[in-house]
């Protein structure tokens, strides 16, 4: 833990939209009368049909959450034809391709006409309100028109990340039974091709063995490859937008009706959809963009994360447009041509807002600081950061070398679940600690509680919980309410439990330390061990699998696969490449294992339950405090383990 504090700045604190007495005033009305609070705060969005109900929730029992229930809105409207009157001609999306060389600005008008096309699109072609859509595109703002089009018409996307793999996109096509995918010929990334259409037919195949057709394939051509065409299936994006009408009336959605599913995992099986709806979700998205990131009016706005993943959904796509802000759009990756591309990119544009992850930043880190010095980013004015624990070096990189000591370094702590920022400085109220996500977002009651679910007071080390709701929480999941009730409000009843391990200090700042459950943060992408292991035990020669984390100095975790092979096979350097190809091709490229340690057998207890904790010690080289074994069924598995330790340090 760093002791260092940086102040609040104080042309940073002349210049925000929330200085301290303001939050501490704001929070206290947030918690102490969220009916009040939320009533007021509800109002940021345009509604067709007024809410006279706020917060009407509970977490005992089934569970229910409802915001703004009896209100009618619709997000698509609220990010773009609201905006039009007055800022019509303001860029929406900048989008910067792969290639350093191309670029294009879409206004909000443009964005109407495209939006609204594809709307008509969907409809003419028989998606209605409530039917699911799959969205698996890369950074093209074709992948934001089709979530917007989506919402316009009240129909649910599912955005599939599109460095998942075919099986991935088909378990994802299956759960939700979606017959409406939305793709592109190839992405490129790198400088390299991704195949989307290829990885969507072969999707399209595997969901149909499990009796689910997609009936449409609607293609964006993107680079012009070559791809396979299902006659009668198959859509050319650009010819259907080009034969319908510019304009689709928005549908009238109740706040409670379903915007998105976003798949995500967890500790155990597959992974989950994480169900978001209108109203609520909007209103925090938007809510937290401006206050977080102190957006101002004009203010060019920057988050490197995908569209795939929730940080792209509420904060590259609909937190940013509700706002009527500039929102960038980055196709590449963070080292291509060099790795010094973020930084240029901020000076082409000159943006004034940038959010990224600590991975990428260790890794720049690493480039040595000549890629950003040669660069001005005298535009910026607040770096954000998301997704796993930020380490105080880091940090101070960031803060030093990326800003100039000039703007504050913004660690926002949320998750899928959550939909938007929950624990998080706010730039001109919030003294930061290198490391630290600081302090509760208005309406967000954090709670510490021990493993036995004692509410823990004061400076501890505990189990994060929320014990209210907020308006962009997650509502169920998707087809299984009971798992959603299981999943996060079993552990510590009534409560919601976020997984996350956390300290607080004395000054009431929190410290979040990781995951305490069974899932990995690998580059701030988070990956359920049990996937990992079912993946390795598909393979023909594996027996059994158990998969951990340990720490890694550029992906935050790293994953540790310990693999016993079927009798008979030996392990072998060619068969390690092979699983880890074979991992690869069921879930996708985060996926890929780090180690692999072939194992005679695991450390069971006797009722044959895997001890985990003893392949974490052994993943992190620290074999000394092993702590008891004596449960074990054969204690003289963990001497192999050890002998054998793919991280001896
Ligand atoms: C998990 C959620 C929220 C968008 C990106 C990831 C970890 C996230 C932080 C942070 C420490 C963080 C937590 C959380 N995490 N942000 N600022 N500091 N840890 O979303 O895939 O749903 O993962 O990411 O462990 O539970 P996600």
């Amino acid at each position: 833990m760093s002791q260092k504090v940086y102040p609040v700045q104080k042309q940073v604190k002349a210049a925000a939209l929330i200085d301290r007495e303001k939050y501490l005033k704001w929070y206290e009305e947030s918690v102490e009368n969220p009916d009040k609070f939320w009533g007021k705060h509800g109002k940021r969005i345009d509604w067709f049909k007024p809410y006279t109900k706020v917060k009407n929730t509970s977490f005992k029992g089934k569970v229910a959450i409802k915001w703004f229930e009896d209100g009618l809105t619709n997000v698509s409207y609220n990010c773009i034809d609201r905006h039009l009157k007055t800022h019509g001609e303001r860029t929406a999306i900048i989008w910067e391709g792969d290639n350093p060389y191309i670029d294009k600005r879409i206004t909000y008008n443009q964005l109407y006409d495209q939006v609204c096309r594809l709307a008509n699109v969907l409809k003419k072609h028989g998606v209605k309100k409530g039917d699911r859509v799959t969205i698996y595109m890369p950074m093209i703002p074709e992948a934001a028109y089709a979530m917007l089009a989506c919402a316009r018409i009240g129909a649910v996307h599912s955005v599939v990340f599109g460095g998942f793999s075919p099986e991935a996109l088909a378990g994802r096509i299956v759960d939700c039974q979606s017959t409406f995918v939305i793709t592109c010929d190839e992405g490129v990334r790198g400088g390299k091709p991704v195949p989307l259409k290829e990885n969507t037919d072969k999707a399209i195949h595997i969901a149909a063995r499990q009796y689910v057709t997609v009936n449409k394939v609607l293609v964006v051509r993107r680079t012009g490859g070559k791809t396979a065409w299902a006659p009668g299936r198959d859509l050319w994006y650009h010819q259907e937008i080009a034969s319908v009408k510019g304009h689709c009336e928005p549908v009238k959605m109740k706040a409670e009706d379903p915007l998105f599913i976003l798949y995500t995992s967890g500790s155990t099986g597959k992974p989950k959809g994480v169900l978001h709806t209108t109203g609520g979700y909007l209103v925090y998205a938007a809510m937290t963009h401006e206050y977080v990131f102190d957006y101002h009016d004009g203010d060019i706005y920057w988050c490197t994360a995908d569209v795939g993943w929730v940080t792209g959904h509420s904060y590259i796509v609909y937190g940013p447009l509700a706002n009527c802000a500039t929102s960038l759009m980055f196709e590449g990756v963070p080292n291509f041509p060099d790795q010094g591309r973020f930084w240029e990119v901020i000076d082409k544009h000159k943006v004034n807002i940038f959010y990224t992850a600590p991975t990428a930043i260790r890794s720049l880190m690493g480039a040595g600081d000549e890629f950003v010095t040669r660069s001005s980013r005298s535009s910026l004015r607040l770096l954000g950061t998301v997704g796993e624990p930020i380490n105080p070096e880091a940090w101070e990189w960031y803060y030093n070398v990326v800003g100039d000591k000039r703007c504050p370094v913004i660690d926002t702590w949320w998750q899928t679940e959550t939909g938007g920022h929950m624990i998080t400085p706010l730039p001109g109220a919030t003294d930061l600690k290198p490391g630290s996500a600081t302090l509760p977002f208005f309406g967000i009651k954090p709670q510490l509680v021990d493993n036995e679910g004692n509410v823990l007071e004061g400076p501890a080390d505990g189990n994060l919980c929320i014990t209210d709701s907020w308006p962009g929480q997650m509502r169920s999941v998707y087809g299984d309410h009971e798992r959603f009730v299981q999943t996060y409000f079993s552990t510590y009843k009534g409560k919601y439990f976020t997984g996350d391990g956390c300290r607080r200090d004395e000054d009431g700042y929190y410290w979040i330390t990781g995951r305490v459950d069974d899932v990995l943060n690998v580059s701030g992408h988070r990956l359920g061990t049990a996937e990992v292991e079912s993946a390795l035990v598909s393979h023909n020669l594996v027996s059994e699998a158990a998969v951990v984390g340990y720490p890694h100095s550029i992906k935050g975790q790293g994953i540790y696969c310990y693999v016993t092979l079927m009798a008979g096979h030996e392990g072998t350097d060619t068969l390690r490449q092979e699983l880890i190809k074979h991992v690869r091709s069921e879930i996708g490229p985060i996926a890929a294992p780090d180690k692999i340690q072939f194992a005679p057998g695991l450390p069971k207890t006797r009722s044959g339950k895997i001890m985990r904790r003893i392949l974490r010690k052994i993943a992190e080289d620290d074999f000394g405090a092993l702590g008891d074994t004596s449960t074990l069924a054969d204690p003289a598995v963990v001497d192999d383990l050890i002998e054998n330790r793919q991280n001896k340090i």
